[in-house]
């Protein structure tokens, strides 16, 4: 197996075949050695960490396959802390897409002066690029159709499929009583139709979940939901 990228918190392989590996690591970002899934850097290691964000991107990935809904999941081994999918391709050098349910985190940053913390916002979407040298800036749907990163109607796919796996998300968490306030996802184009897909991972540190009032620690989610 060749290695092809060093992430922050995932390595990734392709296989023999054309199937990539991600292998999860134990590093979390954060600054000054505290934890923040915000952050754009490696803050520290916590034991278990890797194998806890796999758990729950697995136990995700399974219940939207079942759904039918389009991602690169092929398989997962907890022990090894690896994960099987189909190669995608970015758009652009990547991008983040946000699904909001409440108003907290860097939407509350920005649009303090009209909104007021932790207000029902109704799986509100907005776009980030990928760029950690400036500080993942947010993109409008025209800055995107204009700048090549995609199309318009890849933004409307986009879109639709955002709010249809966020809700997924909010429903299962739902069920343990655990509020989904905000999450983060990334997608791409697989095979030779350039289907879009939902990639990379669905775990603790890209989401902010909530129970009774107060947010849970991405560690604790994963005890408290699985
Ligand atoms: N199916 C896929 N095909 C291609 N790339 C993927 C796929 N799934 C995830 N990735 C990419 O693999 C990388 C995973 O590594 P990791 O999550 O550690 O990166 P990151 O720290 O979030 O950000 P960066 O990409 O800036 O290093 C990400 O760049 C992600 O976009
Ligand atoms: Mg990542």
């Amino acid at each position: 197996m060749k290695h092809i990228y060093t992430g922050k918190t995932k390595d990734v392989y392709e296989l023999e075949g054309g199937n990539y590996l991600l292998q999860f690591k134990d590093d979390v970002t954060g600054v000054d050695g505290v934890f923040d899934p915000g952050a754009n850097t490696v803050g520290l290691s916590i034991e278990g960490a890797g194998r806890a964000g796999l758990k729950l991107t697995k136990y995700f990935f399974e219940v939207l396959k079942e759904k039918g809904i389009p991602t690169h999941y092929v398989d997962a081994d907890i022990e090894k802390a690896t994960m099987t999918v189909k190669p995608a391709e970015v758009f652009g050098k990547g991008l983040e897409v946000i699904c909001r349910y409440r108003a907290v985190g860097s939407f509350l940053r920005r649009y303090g002066l009209y909104a007021e913390e932790g207000q029902a916002l109704d799986a509100f979407v907005e776009v980030t690029l990928k760029d950690d040298e400036r500080e993942d800036p947010p993109i409008s749907e025209d800055a995107l159709d204009m700048l090549g990163v995609l199309t318009k109607d890849e933004y409307k796919v986009l879109k639709e499929l955002t709010k249809q796996i966020g809700n997924v998300v909010k429903e299962e968490l739902a069920k343990k009583d655990i509020e989904l306030y905000d999450i983060k996802f990334e997608f791409g184009r697989t095979g030779l139709d350039k289907q879009i897909v939902l990639i990379d991972e669905i775990s603790g540190g890209n989401m902010r979940a909530y129970k009774d009032g107060k947010y849970i620690e991405p560690l604790v989610l994963e005890k408290l939901f699985l």
